[in-house]
């Protein structure tokens, strides 16, 4: 799944003299209007200055947190409690809106309150016949190293595989509160020690992705019946900004950065690609091991996965080129879904040209029994009415043969 959602334009846009340049059109569709062409020239213009996109879900500023949460993420949870990993990344450029969606403010919390709070209220439900165990960690991938967001002071943390292949955070700080307030508290908390760098833009650059870790260990509470344990695994992440090193101008020890979280951000992309072709016969290779981002999220990309993508873009013209690059990217991560709308496109296609097919043989019928009915009174005319006799005795006959 893709959304994409565009944030309201702030003051300093306002200010600065941009423009909207992106709209929601409808439910699923946005046009994005190139703000450097001419726009007295109205007539080629509308031809070529906009561009429509099409994806599951598009939010604008009038999308509450909980519109968003809704839409992408609210019933990723029943998946999860019953033991299947799930994934929702935030992606765009710095300053689109990501931590908004995804952390929130105190009065507006995003997607991680809201979906701990309704996984605790689901587990509440059923918790009669089940046994849950919820833990949550939360770091920053960062130069392709990990930091423990909720103990900074950890250093770097290694990825261990565990015998049965799973990837696992040596030392992460594992937290088991259902306390909302406190998670929020403790996710404000973590989401200021990631490392942020002004960059040649102003802007406060976040450099480093975050992710968020929900798993979710389930048992039954009947005894001798089943000792399974299924665990459901979230991962709901906060991307590194897409601008590129180009855009803002970096220099040195940032380019090396940049060159780090493109990494990253390709090796997902390579990824989803890769995944999103596993139902054709083609078998593709999945390059995991590229990157530590990609590798953390193997289990969960890899296998029973249910993957949302929440793209961000601001409606500012300043943004322009951003966005377009934003716009494009989510539409190539679109992959999977397109080819499944595609096919139903295609079975729809089928469906006309039947109806089209019935409607000329029902002409045909028509045209045939007209004919007959004409034939058929030319031959009363003539006076034959032994020879219809006889046919209807032939074919009476051949009723009876038939069932004989
Ligand atoms: N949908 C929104 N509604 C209101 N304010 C928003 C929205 N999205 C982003 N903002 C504000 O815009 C600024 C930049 O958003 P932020 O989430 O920090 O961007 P990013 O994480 O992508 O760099 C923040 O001050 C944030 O509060
Ligand atoms: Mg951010």
């Amino acid at each position: 799944m893709v959304a994409l959602r565009i944030r309201p334009i702030n003051d300093a846009e306002i200010e600065e003299g941009a423009s909207i340049v992106a709209h929601k059109v409808d439910d699923q569709m946005v046009v994005i209007l190139d703000p450097s062409e001419d726009p007295d020239d109205i007539l080629r213009a509308n031809r070529s200055r906009e561009k429509t996109f099409v994806f599951d879900v598009a939010f604008d500023h009038t999308a509450t947190q909980d519109d968003v949460y809704v839409a992408t993420t609210k019933n990723l949870i029943e998946g999860v409690l019953s033991g299947y990993n799930a994934t929702v990344f935030a992606y765009g450029p710095t300053g689109a809106g990501k931590t908004y969606t995804m952390l929130g403010i105190d009065s507006e919390p995003g997607i991680y309150v809201r979906t701990l709070n309704d996984l605790f209220n689901s587990i509440e439900a059923s918790s009669d016949h089940m046994a849950y165990d919820v833990s949550m960690s939360y770091l920053e991938i960062y130069n392709e190293v990990i930091r423990d967001l909720l103990n900074p002071a950890s250093g770097f943390l290694d990825l261990r595989e565990d015998a049965k292949g799973g990837i696992q955070i040596a030392g992460i700080t594992e937290v088991s509160t259902n306390n909302a307030e406190e998670i929020m508290e403790l996710l404000t908390k973590g989401n200021r020690e990631r490392t942020q760098e002004p960059t040649a833009a102003n802007k406060t650059s976040s450099r480093s992705h975050a992710v968020l870790q929900v798993t979710v260990k389930q048992k039954s509470r009947i005894k001798n019946i089943n000792e399974e344990v299924r665990i459901g695994r979230l991962f709901m992440i906060d991307l590194a900004g897409t601008e590129r090193a180009s855009q803002t101008q970096n220099r040195g020890k940032r380019m090396k950065e940049g060159a780090h979280i493109n990494r990253s951000l390709l090796a997902l992309g390579n990824c989803i690609n890769a995944l999103s072709e596993k139902g054709s016969n083609r078998v593709h290779y999945v390059n995991y091991r590229d990157s530590k981002l990609t590798r953390l999220l193997k289990d969960s990309l890899g296998g029973n996965s249910r993957t949302v993508m929440i793209a961000h873009i601001s409606p500012a013209s300043s943004y322009f080129e951003e966005s377009r690059t934003t716009l494009i990217y989510a539409d190539r991560a679109k992959n999977i879904k397109t080819r499944v709308k595609r096919n139903l496109l295609n079975v729809s296609y089928h469906i006309a040209q039947y109806t089209s097919i019935i409607a000329d043989l029902r002409k045909e019928i028509e045209r045939l029994k007209a004919k007959i009915d004409e034939q058929g009174q030319n031959q009363m005319k003539k006076g034959e009415k032994a020879n219809i006799r006889d046919i209807q005795g032939a074919s009476y006959e051949f009723v009876f043969f038939k069932y004989m």
